[in-house]
């Protein structure tokens, strides 16, 4: 059973360096530029891990400026296997609420400035033409072991969940709220895409733990979202998920990911097409 090094993204506010034993930072860059902040070294339980904040330390990236190629290559570089991100949320149905995780298995995407694919022919380090499969875009074997994780700690959570993705930075107008309600999907945020699609493309096993902050815009009958209403439930519920990383990844390291490790980087070789 070969050895697992966990990337942890770390949303606004959930990338907390303390979680990590034996820290060492170190600053890298990549054939797409810098990624958001240094690399965070370190280990939770004995298992390696690389944290870096998705929004930069000081929070100064928005989501649409992060450069989010130069962060899943530099986690894939620093030879991690799996990555967790975590993200904060607005529930767009009425059984998610406020201070809920949730273990989202789907996407939709409606971003608009973002750069989506490696392989774009502006570097060598990725050469060729990549069409990525995306019927499983979070790896179901993660997600199983957080589910375990975040219900043994007694969280309210759901098991899946279809994110949509917007480009932000302002957030929906209620019709637009109202409009992804009809399409089913269940959250909403501004990082998940192409966040989750990149990792596919360079074969990681990549799971995301989204913490439920607002009822965006579509709710008559609650305040509709803001930075200071989003902030506040974050700031309340934050150590949630620090909690379930701490506890998920030593259960993540016990399990053999070999065989994950090996299709999921077939994945990602057999869909460039050279
Ligand atoms: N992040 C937290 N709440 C959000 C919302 N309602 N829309 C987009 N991103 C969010």
């Amino acid at each position: 059973m070969g050895k697992i090094k966990i990337g942890i993204i770390g949303g606004s506010g959930m990338d907390n360096p303390l979680i990590l034993e034996d820290r060492k930072e170190k600053k890298v860059t990549t054939p797409f530029g810098d990624p958001s902040d240094v690399l965070i070294l370190g280990t939770i339980k004995g298992v390696d891990c690389v944290l870096l904040a998705r929004h930069g330390r000081s929070h100064n990236l928005f989501p649409s400026i992060v450069n989010y190629r130069a962060n899943i290559w530099a986690l894939k570089e620093e030879g991690c296997s799996h990555l967790i991100a975590t993200t904060m949320c607005g529930s767009l149905q009425e059984n998610k609420h406020p201070g809920e995780i949730v273990l989202i298995d789907d996407f939709i995407d409606r971003t608009t400035k973002r750069k989506l694919t490696f392989f774009d022919c502006t570097s060598d380090a990725a050469s060729g033409v990549c069409h990525v499969p995306m019927n499983e875009p979070f790896c179901p074997k993660t997600r199983a072991v957080l589910a375990s994780c975040v219900k043994a700690l007694g969280y309210p959570f759901h098991e899946k969940g279809t994110m949509i993705t917007i480009e932000g930075p302002r957030f929906s107008t209620r019709a637009e709220s109202r409009l992804f309600r009809q399409w089913r999907a269940d959250v909403v945020n501004m990082s998940t895409v192409p966040e989750v699609t990149l990792a596919k493309e360079v074969g990681l096993l990549y799971a995301s733990v989204a913490l439920v902050t607002d009822y965006d815009s579509w709710r008559e009958d609650r305040e509709a979202v803001n930075v200071e209403l989003a902030v506040k439930t974050f700031k309340e519920n934050a150590d949630k998920a620090c909690k379930v990383l701490l506890y998920a990844i030593p259960k993540i390291a016990e399990q053999d990911w070999d065989e994950d490790i090996q299709q999921n980087e077939e994945i990602a070789r057999s869909s460039v097409l050279k």
